[in-house]
């Protein structure tokens, strides 16, 4: 038996006034499309924002769904939209906010596991590391320089040989 131990960094910002103004910026259309999110039923508003290398900013925020299991978190929504629309542009990054609209949320929202596998497929493609910040509507930020130390031992395409 042999034990192996995973390490993951983050970096955490006290407030969003302290990232670089272009990613401040990204936040900023990631908070503009979570208030444009459909939520109905959790009333849990997510916003996304992704840059890609070609320059565009895509964005998206969760759709949810009466039967519940069909609704689609922000993260998804916009990452298959930039893989449906732009299949040849990276991703450089992902701004995520995130926040009920019944009670103020000030820590970090991370993204979901689901949603951690969808965006480790698009890394794999793309060869390159995604990076994300992700903040409730207010407080601190957090930064993962990669998918992968968000989600380790993610199960992709090499074990489908
Ligand atoms: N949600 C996201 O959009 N992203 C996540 O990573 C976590 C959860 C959405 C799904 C649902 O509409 C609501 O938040 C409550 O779970």
């Amino acid at each position: 038996m042999k034990e192996i131990k995973l390490e993951s960094t983050l970096y955490v910002y006290d407030d969003i006034n302290e990232l670089p103004e272009d990613v401040q910026s990204l936040m900023a259309q990631a908070q503009k499309a979570r208030i444009k999110a459909y939520a109905p039923y959790s009333k849990f508003l997510v916003g996304a924002a992704l840059l890609l290398e070609n320059g565009e900013v895509i964005t998206g925020n969760n759709q949810e769904n009466a039967s519940y299991p069909s609704g689609l978190c922000a993260e998804r929504t916009v990452i298959y939209y930039a893989g449906a629309q732009y299949p040849d542009s990276k991703i450089i990054r992902m701004a995520l906010i995130a926040g009920s609209a019944q009670s103020q949320t000030m820590v970090p929202i991370p993204p979901c596991g689901a949603c951690r596998q969808a965006i480790a497929e698009y890394e794999v493609k793309q060869n390159a590391p995604i990076e994300i910040y992700f903040m409730g509507e207010t407080g601190k930020v957090v930064k993962s320089n990669s998918l992968s130390d968000l989600l380790p031992l993610i199960f992709d395409r090499s074990f489908l040989k």
